[in-house]
């Protein structure tokens, strides 16, 4: 088998064998096939497409490709929650307390931030003492005690993924549904729950563009977990605007814990009502509605608080700073922006957001940068809010001013304010299950 006739075959469209695509992978994790070839594969799949079984081929090779890891010494159904990444997002610390103190188990292995914003083990780092690299056996017994965990991916799960994302990502060819599924799924049905509960992304701070775009690529994921044997249920959702009202690390923790305190914002705590509902559901604890109604439960009487510190402090992290995020470290500098004119804010570019975030230090601008724990966003106002002329509608904070007005400029390009309100946008656009597509 020669990879110059994979690609070409490619290249002109036809789908490619199993064996094709196990040579691919195999070869490309044995550093025998050159970056060239990968990268001009990778552009080929980006401009032609894979079909489901292609899809589903690609995705199996590329979890094989390291360990899967046991979770069988866990009792219980274990689900796994994951977002395809957006603006702001700190869903996944307030939805796997929720679940883990409602009885369902979460063991979660996430990544540092891929596109600008951190991801939630930048999040997690941001809490003094927190430790996110701990050995297998002990999250394991943090899991069976408290109920969850989250720690960083190692290497070893699905290391194909690792090298293709590297080149995806210098090559202009992340954004391909084949790809983007393989990808993820791949470390999903590789870290061995038993259900998946996928998010979604759609919208302007997302890979998705589109609801169309999101929902195909949410039907190809959800395929993929079910051909792999487990339940995988998919929410397409808003990322037109930041979720919440905090981006960066450490001022997202902050607002997890006010939702977790049951004093969130709505678009946060409604998304994440609605996410820890259905992994509730995915582990066979009743109906959506019950489950929402347990959902809320856990953020009103403090049980969903009250877990996260308990993970936080069975990794080694300082919960003083969760009890009163005041406590986190100050960014040295911080400048407030205003539109120079009045009106309804009519659209924010969410990935513009992202840009800014990560110009303030909280992202990173290559993927060697270090992170500024506590550099980041605080909104003031959302889509559909009216600001006056020279009123604040978000402060940044960062380690010099210099970041801050550049992040200012970004900012005042992204927002757009009109004289006409902006119409209501969903949360979520629709639920993909192995049964079909629901539109709320
Ligand atoms: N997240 C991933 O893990 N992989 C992608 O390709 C895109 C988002």
């Amino acid at each position: 088998m020669r990879m110059y006739d994979i690609i070409e075959k490619k290249r002109r469209g036809k789908p490619l064998t199993r064996e094709e695509i196990g040579f691919f992978v195999n070869g490309c994790v044995a550093g025998k096939i050159p970056d060239y070839q990968v990268s001009a594969l990778l552009m080929a799949i980006c401009l032609r497409e894979m079909d489901d079984r292609e899809t589903a081929d690609l995705t199996a090779c590329m979890a094989d490709s390291g360990e899967r890891v046991d979770l069988s010494s866990i009792p219980g159904v274990k689900v796994d929650k994951h977002s395809t990444g957006g603006v702001g997002d700190k869903t996944t610390l307030i939805v796997s307390p929720v679940a883990a103190s409602l009885g369902v188990r979460v063991a979660k292995m996430s990544g540092r931030g891929l596109g600008y914003t951190g991801g939630t083990i930048d999040k997690l780092e941001s809490i003094p003492g927190m430790r996110t690299s701990i050995g297998r056996e002990r999250f394991l017994e943090i899991v069976r005690r408290v109920g969850f965990s989250i720690i960083s991916q190692s290497g070893n799960l699905a290391p194909a993924d690792k090298k293709l994302y590297a080149l995806r990502d210098v090559t202009a060819t992340v954004e391909s549904i084949p790809l983007i599924a393989s990808s993820i799924m791949s470390k999903k049905i590789a870290a061995g729950s038993d259900c998946i509960l996928l998010d979604v992304k759609t919208g302007s701070g997302a890979f998705m563009k589109t609801a169309d775009d999101a929902v195909r690529l949410a039907r190809t994921m959800v395929s993929i977990g079910e051909n792999a044997g487990r339940k995988t249920v998919a929410l397409v959702t808003d990322m037109n605007e930041p979720l919440g009202m905090a981006i960066g690390n450490s001022l997202e923790v902050a607002e997890a814990c006010r939702t977790l305190k049951g004093k969130g914002p709505k678009d946060l705590t409604g998304l994440c009502v609605e996410l820890a509902a259905h992994m509730l559901s995915l582990a066979g604890r009743g109906d959506l509605e019950s489950c929402r109604t347990a959902a809320r439960g856990a953020l009103a009487d403090g049980s969903a608080f009250a877990k996260l510190k308990e993970m936080v402090e069975a990794q080694g992290g300082d919960v003083s700073v969760l009890d009163d995020p005041k406590r986190f470290p100050k960014a040295k500098a911080c400048l407030d922006i205003a539109a120079s004119t009045s009106g309804y804010l009519y659209a924010m570019d969410a990935g513009q957001w992202g840009v800014a975030s990560m110009q303030l230090g909280a992202g990173r601008r290559t993927k060697d940068d270090g992170i500024d724990g506590n550099a980041g966003i605080v909104l003031h106002k959302k889509t559909g809010d009216f600001v006056n002329a020279g009123e604040p509608f978000a402060t940044l904070y960062a380690s010099s001013e210099d970041l801050c007005r550049e992040a200012e400029r970004t900012l005042l390009r992204a927002v757009e304010v009109r004289e006409e309100k902006p119409a209501r946008r969903p949360l979520v656009f629709a639920r993909v299950t192995k049964d079909g597509v629901w539109k709320p």
